[in-house]
């Protein structure tokens, strides 16, 4: 069932890299409410990451969503691969190629969630025609490709622009990009409701120390829950 309440997103690409299965059923213990996938193609972002076999290969790890984040340019040549992989929610971004129209078509036809995901360079506006063919719109508060970078302050009001734009639409609004306890409350207030953080849930914390991640967690929902009370 759709809702609006506050969602904490992992981004698995600031775990420890030998040991994603367990980094996986450690947040969900530890309270994450979707996993998130960074993929990276070293071509529409200059970092490379996962392919389909790895998100394959973690699947059985998240009992929760799987959230992959398409960061690759072509994008519909391997939506059917992730979404073989165990994708719940596939998104691709509105500057990845010339159809985003048909891209999210194609995600929603494999039985998948469809996102759509727009860079700090690119208007709220580029998501108008997409509303009603979308399950999430994710609003990037950094420029993709590597995590651990400072949010982009000047995206806030893009955020509230799109939470008016949405209405009454069951379309996740999810923030990535520098979130922390900090910014958080920020997003929340101007309607996010689907908070991805990698280096702010990860840090100072391991699978043998996996408690940290649990405070990182609660300290951010927490931050994100007082602001919309
Ligand atoms: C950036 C990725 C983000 C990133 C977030 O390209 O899409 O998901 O990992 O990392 P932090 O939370 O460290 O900014
Ligand atoms: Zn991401």
């Amino acid at each position: 069932m759709f809702s609006r309440s506050i969602k904490i997103a992992p981004s698995i690409l600031a775990a420890d890299f030998a040991n994603f299965g367990a980094e996986c059923r450690a947040i969900e213990a530890q309270g994450a409410d979707w996993v998130h996938v960074d993929v990276m193609d070293g071509h529409f972002v200059p970092n490379l990451t996962f392919g389909p076999a790895m998100c394959a290969a973690i699947r059985p790890h998240i009992k929760g969503i799987m959230d992959v984040h398409l960061m690759i340019s072509p994008v519909d040549v391997y939506l059917e691969a992730y979404a073989s992989a165990g994708a719940d929610v596939i998104t691709a971004h509105v500057e990845a190629g010339p159809h985003i129209h048909r891209t999210l078509q194609a995600i929603r036809a494999l039985g998948k969630k469809a996102g759509l995901a727009i860079n700090p360079g690119t208007p709220v506006e580029a998501a108008a025609e997409l509303l009603d063919m979308v399950d999430l719109v994710c609003v990037m508060t950094v420029n993709p490709g590597f995590g651990g970078q400072s949010f982009i302050e000047g995206q806030v009001p893009k955020i509230a622009r799109l939470r008016q734009m949405i209405g009454d639409r069951p379309v996740h609004i999810e923030i990535d990009g520098g979130i922390t306890a900090t910014t958080a409350p920020v997003v929340a207030r101007a309607g996010a409701d689907v908070l991805v953080a990698g280096s702010a849930v990860f840090k100072g914390g391991s699978v043998d120390a996996a408690d940290v991640y649990g405070k990182n967690i609660r300290a951010i929902r927490a931050a994100a829950e007082a602001a919309v009370g």
